[in-house]
């Protein structure tokens, strides 16, 4: 089960400042959130605005009668399902390590028996200092899970390890909490967003695929335990957590990376849009309309692109080989030729005629074709709950 009631502590960093916006995110992702904070916090973070986002009153204070009596700290402590403490401060994680209990934020996480996620955030020369790294190793060895800090441009002007993770990868690792590892072992190898084919030098053909439901498929593979390489068109998206990104731009680059992964990969999803046709010659300079006659049209001649999916699946062997169909009529009928003709174990269709499904949005409505001629329909879901479905269903498969 994933963890449903989040108890949110957060200490005195300016890394604070992003807590509504992973409030944000965890609710997105159906959690209930409740926020507490250390006294040096609330300089950083105003609770109302948590209390805003988070739809809860928010606690600073542990010797609020008014807030004792409506939950008392120990109540908070017993009402997650898990903690999480983001941005965590090298303070707090000292008094964590030590098992202070000397504000209501050290108090709930000494009381909790919760299970317990740190996104560390601070000051380089404060995260790699051995006092900050023994404790660390030390909550480690009690069981808490830690997710980054990540390296780059410091709020304190330094460059380097000490940046929290973006509140979209914590809410994943939130999400991965207490996920059974059912896909350990297994080499996940996923394709995702559109391709683009060169034109000329500025000049390119692509399509409307945001690598959503691709990049959801990821995470979902990961969140399982598999070790999991995204092969990425184009697309603006985060890379999910614990997933190694590959990014390429034509179908040919496509191809040649699918084929590089293909003999580690024992599972294949294909989700990427990539394109049928590119263009016959590619100019390595701007195509200029002076070259042209005053009014006349051009033409461009397009060749085909390898078939990616039909090449793989002549060669799968025991591997799950997955594909995805785009169809905007008849789409049992046509993801069944699709099916067919590539030689794939399932196909995942979608109506792309919808306007609430689909390319660039957040939910997807798809049926899952199967090479015995069944057709299962699932309801509109969130493109993170398409993911879970499908890796049921292959987990299954594979069991089968
Ligand atoms: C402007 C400013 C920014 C700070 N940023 C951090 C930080 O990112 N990480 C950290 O560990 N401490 C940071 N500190 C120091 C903490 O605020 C200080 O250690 C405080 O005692 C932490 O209290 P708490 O852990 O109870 O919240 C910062 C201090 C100031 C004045």
């Amino acid at each position: 089960m994933d963890p449903r009631r989040i108890l949110l502590a957060i200490s005195g960093g300016i890394a604070a400042y992003k807590a509504p916006e992973l409030v944000r995110s965890l609710r997105r992702a159906d959690h209930l959130v409740r926020c507490v904070l250390t006294p040096e916090a609330s300089r950083f973070v105003s609770p109302l605005s948590l209390q805003a986002v988070s739809g809860h009153s928010v606690r600073s204070d542990l010797f609020d009668a008014g807030e004792e009596g409506k939950i008392d700290h120990i109540g908070l402590a017993d009402w997650a399902d898990l903690v999480l403490v983001a941005p965590a401060t090298a303070n707090l994680m000292a008094k964590m390590a030590q098992g202070l209990a000397d504000d209501l934020v050290s108090t709930v996480l000494l009381a909790t028996r919760a299970p317990i996620l740190v996104a560390p955030a601070m000051n380089v020369n404060m995260w790699s200092h051995p006092a900050t790294q023994s404790n660390l190793a030390t909550l480690r060895g009690r069981g808490v899970s830690v997710i980054g800090p990540d390296a780059g441009e410091l709020a304190c002007g330094w460059e380097g390890l000490g940046r929290m993770s973006d509140p979209g990868v914590i809410a994943e690792a939130v999400a991965a909490q207490g996920v059974p590892p059912t896909l350990a072992g297994a080499r996940v190898l996923v394709t995702a967003g559109g391709t683009s084919e060169a034109i000329d030098a500025v000049r390119s053909i692509s399509n409307r695929s945001s690598g959503k439901m691709g990049f959801a498929i990821a995470s979902e593979a990961a969140r399982r335990g598999a070790d999991v390489v995204l092969v990425a068109g184009v697309t603006s998206l985060p890379t999910p957590l614990g997933v190694r990104r590959v990014d390429v731009q034509s179908a040919l680059e496509m191809r040649e990376t699918v084929l590089a992964e293909f003999d580690e990969a024992s599972i294949i999803i294909k989700a990427a849009a990539v394109a049928d046709f590119r263009p016959a010659e590619v100019s390595d300079r701007k195509i200029k309309k002076e070259e042209l006659a005053e009014g006349a049209s051009m033409t461009l001649e397009l060749v085909q692109n390898p078939d990616i999916l039909r090449e793989i699946s002549a060669r799968k062997g025991d591997r799950t080989v997955v594909g995805f169909a785009a169809e905007s009529e008849d789409v049992v009928a046509a993801a069944k030729r699709k099916l067919v003709r590539k030689g794939c174990d399932l196909i995942v269709a979608n109506d792309i005629s919808r306007n609430d499904a689909g390319f660039d949005v957040d939910e997807n409505a798809v049926l899952f074709v199967w090479p015995n001629g069944e057709v299962e329909e699932l309801p509109l879901l969130p493109k993170p709950g398409v993911a879970a479905q499908l890796f049921d269903r292959i987990e299954k498969l594979r069991e089968g």
